[in-house]
């Protein structure tokens, strides 16, 4: 794995980045020190606002003995007409690796074709690797082996929904997508996945059938950053997609729900789910931390 722009990225490596995500968990957790990327610096450019990824790779850095630079394009040069494939080769003669959060996908691919050191995808519209290794990582912990788990993803077919189809066709999961009309996952992404999983995925317009039987029922917002345009319209078309607690009795009782994060409350899921006993959201969020300190140890180390 040279950059991690797609859960593709990651295929041939997913287990033991996710093992050794584990093993800084234990690590952090008992107070062992795991300095493994001491004196390396990680910049992180955000053209969007972020509270987990933000934090999470600013402290995993701390804890793996290295640094981490938040930079707004708004201060940077960039805000005022520098071009990103400068920016990326100017940065990769100070920093050890980049992470972006972005607008465009194309954006985040021209920084990683620029860039001598390795490049984390940390969101863009088409894709959120980090999250969905945060989340495969929470789901084995939960539910220990991949092998003959559904997870249903009911709502817009955005940029953690791709992910995660990738995320699942790698792991071997079966996966349920329930979606409007029009709001379906991207579909190269969906082809791409379809090449390579020995699963099920299947795109359907109802709900309740997306969370039949589910093992993992997972949503996210209606309104992506940079969709907000279409809030009133999203929020009234979106609406049937709602996670509450009716929804959910069609998933296996031991179901675990899911949400990236951050959540609208009373939008695309109720309290009631999201606080109630099948939510694991913050141990999700939690393991942002871990998962992205396996993914910067492996590429800025070359363990
Ligand atoms: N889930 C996630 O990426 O959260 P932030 O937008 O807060 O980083
Ligand atoms: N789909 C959401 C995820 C936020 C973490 C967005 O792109 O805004």
């Amino acid at each position: 794995m040279k950059h991690l722009i797609s859960m593709l990225d990651a295929k041939d490596e997913i287990y033991e980045i996710l093992d050794l995500a584990s093993e800084l968990k234990d690590k952090q957790k008992k107070g062992i020190m795991h300095e493994l990327l001491k004196n390396k610096s990680l910049g992180m450019i955000f053209e969007k606002s972020s509270t987990r990824t933000r934090v999470s790779f600013e402290v995993g850095m701390t804890q793996l003995g290295g640094h981490a630079l938040y930079l707004s394009p708004k201060d940077l040069q960039m805000g005022r007409g520098e071009t990103i494939s400068d920016t990326a080769k100017v940065l990769s003669r100070f920093v050890d690796c980049i992470m972006y959060r972005a607008f465009e996908h194309k954006v985040m691919l021209e920084l990683a074709n620029n860039a001598t050191v390795p490049v984390i995808n940390g969101l863009d519209n088409i894709e959120h690797p980090c999250q969905i290794m945060a989340d495969l990582l929470t789901i084995k912990e939960k539910k220990k082996d991949f092998n003959k788990l559904k997870l249903a993803y009911v709502g817009d077919g955005n940029n953690v929904c791709n992910s995660l189809i990738l995320g699942s066709a790698i792991v071997g999961m079966d996966m349920s997508v329930g979606c409007p009309k029009g709001y379906e996952p991207n579909k190269e992404i969906l082809e791409k996945a379809k090449n390579i999983a020995k699963s099920e995925i299947e795109i359907l317009e109802n709900p309740e059938d997306a969370v039949k039987d589910a093992d993992v029922v997972y949503t996210d917002v209606w309104v992506s950053m940079g969709d907000e345009k279409e809030k009133a319209m999203r929020e009234k078309l979106f609406l049937p997609y709602q996670v509450n607690q009716s929804l959910i009795e069609n998933a296996k009782k031991d179901c675990i729900v899911m949400h990236c994060l951050p959540a609208h409350r009373g939008k695309e899921i109720t309290d009631e789910v999201v606080d109630g006993k099948n939510s694991v959201v913050f141990d999700q969020a939690e393991n942002r931390l871990h998962a992205q300190k396996a993914i910067m140890v492996k590429l800025m180390s070359h363990v």
